[in-house]
């Protein structure tokens, strides 16, 4: 099963094992891992499971879809070239390894 890692602001790590199909949010939710909200569900309508996605995991997810880009503007953390939405990665063993990390703030 894949891992993923959620790192927090202060270096405070989390590592999870996820099955493949799962959302990068969904597990952070299921595990109670503070600093996703999520709040609209994973609709990529609320911008509130914005997470940092580094190089070299970020080349393997979809790009960005018009839907997702809209809402990453809208972030309460400032976007950068490395912000997604953890409700539109999709976990895959493809991402074996993954390291998220999440913004100071989401709300
Ligand atoms: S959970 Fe709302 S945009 Fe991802």
């Amino acid at each position: 099963m894949p891992t993923v890692t959620y790192v927090h602001p202060d270096g405070t790590k989390h590592e999870l094992e996820v099955p493949t199909g799962k959302r990068v949010m969904q597990a952070a939710i299921g595990a109670g891992i503070d600093g996703i909200v999520a709040e609209c569900g994973g609709q990529a309508m609320c911008a509130t499971c914005h997470v940092y996605v580094e190089s070299p995991w970020a080349d393997k997810f979809p790009s960005i879809s018009e839907e997702e880009d809209e809402m990453l503007d809208d972030t309460v953390s400032p976007r950068t070239d490395a912000s997604r939405l953890s409700c539109q990665l999709v976990v895959s063993d493809d991402v074996d390894g993954l390291i998220v990390q999440l913004p100071e703030e989401q709300v």
